[in-house]
């Protein structure tokens, strides 16, 4: 051990012993000079800092990655659990679901009672949606992926979820400022994330007259750029860890499953989806890898704005 001090041109030494919280060492924090010398009591109480310091450090750097890590864990539980689930339940489900829809054509032929009938055939089609949901979240189908223009996804999407803007309260307005917008996505899961996306921007819960802006847009030549501004309450920072789990919801009747659906539709697509709360309300970015640019692009109008 001297000998190797004295190899080291070790001087002089202080060191002062760095323990995590279950009480074990981890290591030590030194200050070596070549020339013997007195640590003075300044320096002796700096070292001491430093290694709790490290300490610290130390503690919340395994910590946070060990949450991390028990968080996607439990995820992946969760979702193989549902997998098998879901498989079963939309098994069992789907069948008497069938015999049961033919039934109610035939029960209900009196011109009269159509209203119920159409009651009925609704909610059956409302459960038979939740269970394509469920088999969505835990066994996804691959992306069927075609070239698409992406402005008319998103115009069609917009025109669609109108009506529930309206009853809402809620404006929408469309900005389409790039002509770079040549995907290769499957249309259905594309305009299901965005449905999902804008039917959360409706419901965010504003005090006042309700906006949601859609920006669709480039900022380089790989990847164009939704962005769903709304005007609502924003996403509460104590569960924006926990968005996108399988059934988290904080709404009434919600399900919990519109987003965990549009992480998986944009992983299989190799795109990004990322939440951001703003001064008020929340932003939603999703990003979708470009398809190479068409000479056509250029011809292409940029900057055409749409209000509902
Ligand atoms: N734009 C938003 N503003 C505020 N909170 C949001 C927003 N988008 C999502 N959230 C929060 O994230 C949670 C999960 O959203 P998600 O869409 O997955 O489920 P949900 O809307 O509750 O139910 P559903 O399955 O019917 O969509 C919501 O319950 C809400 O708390
Ligand atoms: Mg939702």
């Amino acid at each position: 051990m001297l000998d190797a001090i004295y190899d080291a041109n070790i001087g002089s030494y202080l060191g002062m012993p760095v323990y995590l919280s279950n009480g074990k060492m981890f290591g030590t924090v030194c200050a070596i000079d070549p020339e013997p010398y007195a640590f003075n009591d300044q320096e002796i109480e700096a070292i001491e800092r430093l290694s709790s310091l490290v300490s610290v450090i130390l503690e919340n750097a395994t910590r946070s990655s060990y949450d991390e890590y028990n968080d996607k864990l439990m995820r992946l539980e969760k979702l193989a659990l549902l997998g098998q689930l879901s498989a079963g339940l939309a098994h069992e489900l789907r069948n008497p679901m069938q015999s049961v829809r033919g039934f109610v054509q035939l029960l209900f032929e009196d011109k009269k009672e159509e209203h119920y009938r159409d009651i009925v055939l609704g909610e059956l089609d409302r459960i038979n949606d939740l269970v394509s949901d469920f088999l969505l979240v835990t066994q996804p189908t691959a992306p069927k992926r075609v070239d698409h223009d992406l402005k008319q996804i998103v115009t069609d999407t917009v025109e669609f979820i109108e009506s529930e803007a309206t009853l809402h309260n809620v404006e929408i307005t469309l900005s389409l400022k790039t002509p770079k917008t040549h995907v290769s996505v499957d249309e259905s899961q594309i305009k299901q994330v965005l449905i999902n996306v804008l039917k959360n921007a409706i419901e965010a819960g504003c005090k006042e007259k309700g906006k949601v802006d859609i920006e669709v847009n480039t900022y380089n030549d790989h990847e164009v750029v939704i962005e769903v501004t709304d005007n609502g309450s924003g996403i509460p920072i104590s569960i924006i860890g926990r968005i996108g789990e399988p059934f988290f919801s904080t709404k009434e009747g919600g399900t919990g499953l519109g987003l965990s659906i549009s992480q998986r539709i944009i992983q299989e697509h190799k795109g990004t989806i990322r939440f951001e709360n703003g001064e008020d309300g929340t932003k939603v970015i999703i990003g979708l890898p470009l398809l190479e640019r068409k000479a056509s692009d250029d011809e292409l109008p940029v900057r055409e704005s749409y209000a509902y």
